[in-house]
């Protein structure tokens, strides 16, 4: 193991889907990439992200008190990695870019199109936590493309997979899909379905039935 510093600690928790934020004040519109985001409550449904207090986005949603997601695929990663390298506070990074957006149904930011799902808040609180700020946001309005969540990521398309950020400017998918098998013992232990020895063992013995069925086979003809 080798000692690191405390904030490589942020960079291990690094891989929940990158979202692109967007908002609206006034006529003006913004996009960042954003991933330190947090589910915060189930009822009523909460969401939080922390953004940097030195971000325009800050204060766009500060203002406007409210902010949508929108859950970028592998088709946006230049787009996305690009949003988060310049600030709008001197560009109109979504002009500049020439992304298409369509309006959200219950909050006035924009919406980015070609993205896998899209979440609409309006602006609960605002904590602030050391250099950021906990925005916490009232989930209004959920929507996905089947093709790429049906209640969980399916990641079965690699164009419908969604984008995760490992830091500088490094990006991943997600690749394989395992499923938990769980068995418990009487007492709640959990029991591993097959060992290997007994997935040997159990191998060995189907060879075994197999080359006397074969046998028999043979005798019968
Ligand atoms: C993939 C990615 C994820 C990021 N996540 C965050 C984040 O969660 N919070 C934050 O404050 N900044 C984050 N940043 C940095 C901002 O996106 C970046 O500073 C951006 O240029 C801010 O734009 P703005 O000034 O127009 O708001 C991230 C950058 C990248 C590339």
């Amino acid at each position: 193991m080798r000692p690191l510093e405390p904030t490589d600690a942020l960079r291990l928790l690094n891989g929940g889907p990158v979202v692109l934020l967007t908002s609206r004040f006034r006529n003006e519109t913004n996009v960042m990439p954003a991933i330190w985001t947090v589910p915060l409550s189930r009822r009523p449904p909460f969401i939080g992200v922390a953004v940097n207090q030195a971000r325009h986005t800050h204060d766009m949603v500060r203002f406007a008190e409210e902010f949508a997601l929108n859950f970028p695929g592998r088709e946006l990663l230049n787009h996305t990695h690009y949003f988060g390298m310049v600030s709008g506070a001197n560009v109109g990074k979504l002009e500049l870019a020439k992304l298409p957006t369509f309006n959200a149904s219950k909050i006035s930011a924009p919406l980015i199109e070609n993205c896998l799902a899209y979440v609409e808040c309006s602006l609960e609180d605002a904590l602030r936590v050391g250099d950021h700020t906990l925005f916490v946001g009232r989930i209004l309005v959920v929507q996905a493309e089947p093709e790429g969540f049906d209640g969980t990521w399916l990641i079965a398309d690699p164009e419908y997979r969604p984008l995760h950020y490992l830091g500088i400017d490094r990006y991943a998918v997600l690749g394989d899909r395992l499923t938990a098998e769980l068995r418990t013992t009487e007492e709640g232990a959990i029991e591993l379905a097959e060992s290997p020895e007994e997935r040997e063992r159990r191998e060995e013995e189907e060879a075994k039935e197999t080359e006397r069925r074969r046998r028999e086979g043979e005798d019968g003809r």
